[in-house]
């Protein structure tokens, strides 16, 4: 019977590459446990952004994925939601110079139309300084969701469809995932959620079908390089199966 049983893709099992990816989260909570406002807490999170990114260099972490914005949080008060926006400004001004000296390559993944054009201008020009760079290949989830991304992606596969340039048939995994946001990166090795929750808050849905999950209660602006490297020994003490049998 087993000349039934279709062929199984192969998933991915990078041994050259390492990717994590963070949600990083809890800023506010701890702003709060401090008597601070919310948005210290933010601007806390960004040091700990700078932070992740040179410890991921250092550990040896290929691929960084964070997010920094999800297309629910337009949902927090204006305020907020203002400071994130400037926070944003403050660090593709102010960090693109040390990414270009840690080797870093940033890009953008999310829906940047709803970003102010100098928000818009300040990515485009970061993307292109450090498109580069291959020490470490960083993205950062912008108003992003991943079922916003599934739908983008199946609306380019169905216009190809409709134009001609694939035919049916050809929609496989492979041809699908190359219509995502960032077809070249591979799928997430593992995902951390920092601060306690655990859930997944509409984070890459496609690409974490088989990353590991680790989620820890130290809140993201507490983050540090000890946490992403406990992380990284727990996930590597994991048995990755793939659906298949231990070996
Ligand atoms: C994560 O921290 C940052 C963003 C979502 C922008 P939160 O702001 O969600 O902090 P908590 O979860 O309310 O503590
Ligand atoms: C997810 O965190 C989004 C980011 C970390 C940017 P949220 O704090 O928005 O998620 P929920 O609302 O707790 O699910
Ligand atoms: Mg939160």
């Amino acid at each position: 019977m087993s000349h039934l049983i279709a062929p199984q893709p192969q998933p991915q099992t990078p041994d050259a590459t390492l990717h994590v990816a963070i949600i990083m989260d809890g800023n506010g909570r701890w702003a709060r446990a401090k008597g601070l406002p919310r948005t210290a807490g933010h601007k806390k999170g960004a040091e700990a952004v700078r932070a992740t990114v040179k410890a991921s260099v250092r550990l040896g972490v290929t691929h960084l994925t964070l997010f920094g914005f999800s297309s629910e949080n337009w949902r927090r008060p204006a305020d907020e939601v203002n400071a994130l926006m400037g926070l944003l400004r403050v660090y593709l001004r102010g960090e693109v110079d040390e990414l270009e000296r840690e080797g870093v390559r940033l890009r953008v993944i999310g829906d940047r139309d709803r970003f102010s054009d100098d928000i818009r201008d300040l990515i485009a020009a970061a993307e292109r300084r450090t498109q580069d760079n291959t020490r470490l290949a960083l993205t950062v989830a912008l108003n992003y969701g991943g079922r916003a991304e599934i739908t983008a992606a199946a609306r380019r596969v169905a216009e190809a469809v409709a134009d001609g340039r694939l035919a049916p048939e050809q929609v496989t995994e492979a041809t699908f995932a190359g219509h995502l946001f960032a077809p070249d990166v591979p799928d997430p090795d593992v995902l951390i959620r920092t601060s306690g929750e655990q859930r997944i808050s509409n984070f890459l849905l496609w690409q974490i079908a088989y990353a590991e999950l680790v989620f820890t209660d130290v809140a993201w602006p507490d983050f540090g390089e000890q946490d992403l490297a406990d992380a990284l020994r727990d996930f590597r003490g994991r048995e990755r199966r793939f659906g298949a049998v231990s070996g």
